[in-house]
């Protein structure tokens, strides 16, 4: 369908060969944290290299359940700048923003034509959120949400899409949008697969190290923000809950909170579990150590995110060419399936 050469000239690191091509995409909503950094973020920037990445700040997702003017543009601006601070590369990876590219919403409307409303009402995701808003507004668009999800992905003829656990579902439902519109009309996307993340740390609540550290937290104690001052992050790992029988050793189920800070350890310096307790006696000292250790990871990202924040000209520059790479491949495929479906061309 798409010639391996195109897909390698898609990525000036790679050679005429069969390259992967990896989408991921997340939601402006609420501040990125170290889990989404540990989790997402670094795997991608280390991905570029490897694969013809593409990376997208799906806005229009965020509307399902936004009704303030300005809140989502703000968020989107952030996280492109949180992007480019942690190492996203422009010039490697195609890193867009959804509403620069307007075959996102149009292949939506296609993918909802292929799609049934017993699909639809089956989505955990839509059960869930839909049962919270009870009383609420419910968008239409919450519920047609998986369909917007699959254009992100069928527009770039991905392979593979990371995506944790709760977003499996989604990816299912792209598959079947996609096989059912290839059977009806002929062979136009790509089949892609859902992949697990490679691993990073898993970082759970300083406060409740048995929950994953999440936005949705009841408090911010046990969260680290990726834009945190040192000060604060020190404070939070000060606090972090631990137990009480003062060995320092890794082991998830019966140590969550000692073997929380040495995953975060580890994961910020590049060494084991293992080695990291190894240097430790003290559940204080290694609660300093980590905090540090978090300080420094982040120290450089915070700084190119600060200059990245005040130059709006740089920001905008990087995410139109962004914008124009993404739309090169959008397009092309948008083509092809009006083709496919015998629109009456204009
Ligand atoms: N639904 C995803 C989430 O909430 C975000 C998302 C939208 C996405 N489009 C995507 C993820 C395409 C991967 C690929 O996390």
């Amino acid at each position: 369908m798409r010639p391996n050469w195109q897909r390698a000239f898609g990525s000036r690191f790679v050679s005429l060969c069969q390259v992967t091509r990896v989408l991921s995409c997340i939601q402006p909503t609420g501040e990125m944290q170290l889990g989404n950094y540990f989790g997402a973020l670094r795997n991608w920037v280390i991905g570029q290299y490897e694969c013809d990445g593409f990376y997208g700040i799906v806005d229009l997702h965020a509307l399902t359940v936004t009704d303030q003017p300005g809140v989502v543009g703000q968020a989107t601006l952030e996280l492109a700048a949180m992007f480019f601070a942690v190492g996203l590369d422009p010039e490697v990876a195609t890193v867009f923003v959804q509403s620069h590219v307007p075959e996102h919403t149009q292949l939506s409307w296609i993918a909802e034509c292929n799609v049934s409303y017993g699909e639809l009402s089956r989505m955990t995701q839509f059960k869930d959120k839909s049962a919270k808003r009870e009383g609420e507004f419910i968008s239409a668009g919450l519920f047609s949400y998986p369909a917007l999800m699959a254009a992100d992905i069928l527009l770039y003829d991905a392979d593979e899409v990371p995506v944790g656990d709760d977003q499996r579902q989604h990816i299912e439902i792209t598959r079947d949008i996609a096989i059912r519109f290839n059977s009806r009309f002929g062979d136009t996307f790509v089949v892609p697969r859902a992949v697990m993340p490679r691993a990073g740390a898993r970082v759970m609540d300083l406060q409740d190290p048995t929950s994953k550290m999440s936005k949705s937290a009841a408090t911010d104690a046990g969260l680290i923000n990726m834009l945190d001052d040192p000060a604060s992050i020190l404070k939070k790992f000060k606090r972090a809950v631990t137990d009480s029988d003062n060995e320092v050793r890794y082991d998830r189920e019966h140590k969550p909170g000692v073997s929380n800070l040495l995953d975060i350890h580890a994961a910020a310096t590049g060494r084991t579990q293992q080695e990291v307790a190894g240097d430790y006696t003290q559940y204080g000292a290694l609660k300093v150590a980590t905090g540090e250790a978090v300080i420094e990871l982040l120290r450089p990202v915070q700084a190119r995110y600060a200059e990245l924040i005040d130059d709006r000209a740089q920001l905008a520059a990087l995410l139109r060419t962004g914008a124009e790479k993404a739309r090169g491949v959008a397009s092309a495929t948008l083509a092809r399936v009006y083709t496919n479906l015998g629109l009456l061309p204009a």
